[in-house]
């Protein structure tokens, strides 16, 4: 798959006009949430600008998902507010489907439905939710799969796809909604190795068309290279943001230091390492 300047400008096309690059598309202040005792998200603020691409990281357990999940109002706040382009989505009587028709969510396991072709995954909500005639939304759903390489599947069942496939499929279903931001959820985290790079490729691709996006990932050379702003979590805190060379080659804190290096640890010398001692050293850092 090819990333000319000419395909970038293709999915620009289709996204919705660019507002400008320091429009604030998500703000969130002061979020908290738990689940019974367990306190997850501990006074998060952020800040999402117009075509930005933030890259969160951090250990797992940090609420990275609950945070994306909590953006996407797929989880209630215990405190704290959040607002989509300056309107308060957290806000009581909200329209909760459409604010999820501006906020498009991909996650890990690609959720498509077995039962339906990957069309009819992609058309199902525009069909149902925005009542956009058959002919039309097909045509705009082979326009999507096309852009994400896969309209050659696009009568094919889930089943008859690779995960990357179904994974480009989940993609071009999120943006069928004509999304004002996108969330990924370790989208690549569930694929065969040599699957995650076509998946990636879409995803640097919609952000070199301008997305805005947040997408939380263990893959760093993505984070570095597509991120604009990467931002490292910790038991539900934001321990540090910035640059990718400077948070990943240079992190203020020695939390971010020691998440890193064990990352690294992991990739590139497992052969070194005994369970035991992988163990020992992750839960010294926990
Ligand atoms: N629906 C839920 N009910 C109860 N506890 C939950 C629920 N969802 C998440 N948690 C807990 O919240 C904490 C944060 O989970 P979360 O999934 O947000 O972490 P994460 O950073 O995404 O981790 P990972 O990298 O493993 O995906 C964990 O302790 C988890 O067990
Ligand atoms: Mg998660």
């Amino acid at each position: 798959m090819s990333s000319t300047g000419e395909e970038v400008a293709r999915i620009a096309e289709m996204l919705p006009a660019p507002d400008s690059r320091d429009a604030v598309v998500i703000r969130a202040e002061g979020i908290r949430k738990s689940f019974g005792d367990n306190l997850v998200l501990d006074g998060i603020d952020l800040v999402v600008h117009g075509r930005e691409t933030l890259v969160i990281i951090g250990p797992s357990g940090s609420g990275k998902s609950t945070l994306l999940r909590c953006i996407n109002l797929l989880e209630p706040l215990d405190s704290g507010r959040i607002w989509l382009e300056g309107e308060e989505i957290t806000r009581k009587g909200v329209d909760v489907s459409g604010v999820r028709q501006q906020i498009g969510i991909v996650f890990q396991q690609f959720n498509l439905f077995p039962h339906l072709r990957a069309i009819d995954n992609v058309t199902l909500a525009a069909r149902r939710i925005k009542r956009m005639p058959r002919a039309e939304a097909e045509r705009r759903a082979l326009e999507l799969l096309a852009r994400v390489g896969v309209a050659e599947k696009a009568h094919q069942y889930p089943q008859q796809l690779s995960g990357g496939q179904q994974q480009r499929v989940a993609i071009a279903r999120a943006l069928m909604m004509e999304p004002h931001v996108m969330l990924f959820d370790e989208v690549t985290s569930a694929l065969d190795p040599e699957l995650v790079g076509e998946v990636l490729i879409v995803m640097r691709d919609l952000a070199l068309a301008g997305m805005t996006m947040l997408v939380v990932t263990h893959e760093m050379q993505f984070a570095r290279e597509v991120g604009d702003r990467v931002l490292f979590m910790d038991e539900g805190r934001l321990v540090e943001q910035g640059a990718p060379a400077d948070v990943l080659d240079r992190p203020k804190e020695e939390r971010t230091r020691r998440f890193l290096r064990r990352s690294l640890q992991m990739a590139h010398s497992l052969e070194d390492l005994t369970i035991t001692e992988a163990i020992e050293e992750r839960e010294g850092f926990e």
